[in-house]
């Protein structure tokens, strides 16, 4: 992203340069508009559920923010001629499900033909300037929270290979389409300080880019971290997706591991995530309020993120 130019303007609240999880502008009447959009290759066979996975993926960015969903709009790249229209319209069904339950309303949408199907779509939400969360405000202090289990990424890569135990499977497309409002709404009330969602760089990645935004350190508890039934001994397997490797050459020297780290166990931690959960970043009291586990914590000092 480094590429596209800055541009300096007064309404716009969160653009670029934090690496955050949508943009945020203030509206003439005060509100603030929350824009986002994702989209990605089918990570499950069904089509039904993989519209409302990559539904549950997209309308994250706007929870992400401590925002509420407004309206969505489909991206869709359909293979012409290799996939039957019925498969499209489930694909359609599963998403729009999804942007129902999440009170917001489907308003339109764009397709194009293209070798490989790709599924995704762009969201605006509201929020106000007291309820904004964003990536730069976590404090020496802050325990973190992460609301779902890591490993989707090493559990679609077996499912495509056929290699996943039947009740990874279904841990793992519960976990992706569970949205990320139960960690928004759980948390509304609560001091937080900085969130994220966990996505396609991962928790340590996302970690990093907390830390950088917030200018602190992050300890993450490598004993604390919830994980999917099966994602460590498939990563054993050799299940990691190619997205793994390339977050951890990505975080170089800012990845700071325990020497003995069994190289699996590294894998589902820096594991590419769909729909991931909500890392969030408040004082230790309100996180104890929470029903998710406290993962580490933040301190002083050259940002960075530790495990140990
Ligand atoms: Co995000
Ligand atoms: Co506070």
């Amino acid at each position: 992203m480094d590429a596209l130019p800055s541009q300096p303007d007064t309404r716009l609240l969160v653009g670029l340069h934090t690496a955050d999880d949508a943009g945020v502008v203030r509206l003439p009447d005060g509100r603030l508009l929350i824009q986002t959009l994702d989209f990605f290759t089918p990570v499950v066979d069904d089509p039904y559920t993989f519209g409302a996975i990559a539904a549950a993926n997209a309308l994250s960015d706007v929870y992400a923010m401590g925002g509420e969903p407004f309206t969505a709009m489909n991206i869709l790249c359909w293979p012409e001629g290799d996939l039957p229209e019925s498969a499209l319209a489930e694909l359609l069904r599963g998403a729009g499900d999804k942007v129902r339950e999440a009170g917001a309303m489907l308003v339109g949408g764009h397709s194009v033909k293209d070798k490989e199907l790709k599924f995704g779509l762009s969201v605006s939400g509201f929020t106000t300037a007291d309820r904004l969360w964003t990536n730069a405000g976590a404090r020496p202090g802050d325990a973190l929270v992460l609301t779902k289990p890591l490993g989707t990424g090493i559990l679609s890569t077996a499912i495509k290979r056929g290699a996943c135990p039947e009740a990874a499977e279904e841990a793992a497309i519960l976990c992706m389409s569970e949205l990320n409002r139960v960690g928004r709404d759980a948390a509304a009330h609560l001091d937080v300080h900085a969130a994220t969602d966990i996505t396609g760089f991962g928790l340590t990645g996302h970690a990093w880019e907390l830390a950088r935004a917030s200018g602190v350190r992050v300890t993450l508890d490598i004993a604390a971290l919830p994980l999917l039934p099966s994602a460590l001994d498939l990563a054993r397997a050799g299940c990691a997706p190619g997205g793994a490797r390339k977050n951890r050459r990505w975080l170089g020297e800012h990845l700071i591991t325990p020497e003995h780290l069994e190289p699996a166990l590294l894998d589902v931690i820096i594991d590419p995530q769909t729909s991931g959960g909500l890392l969030l970043a408040l004082p230790p009291q309100d996180a104890a309020k929470l029903p998710w586990p406290i993962i580490g914590h933040v301190d002083a000092g050259d940002p960075a993120v530790v495990l140990r």
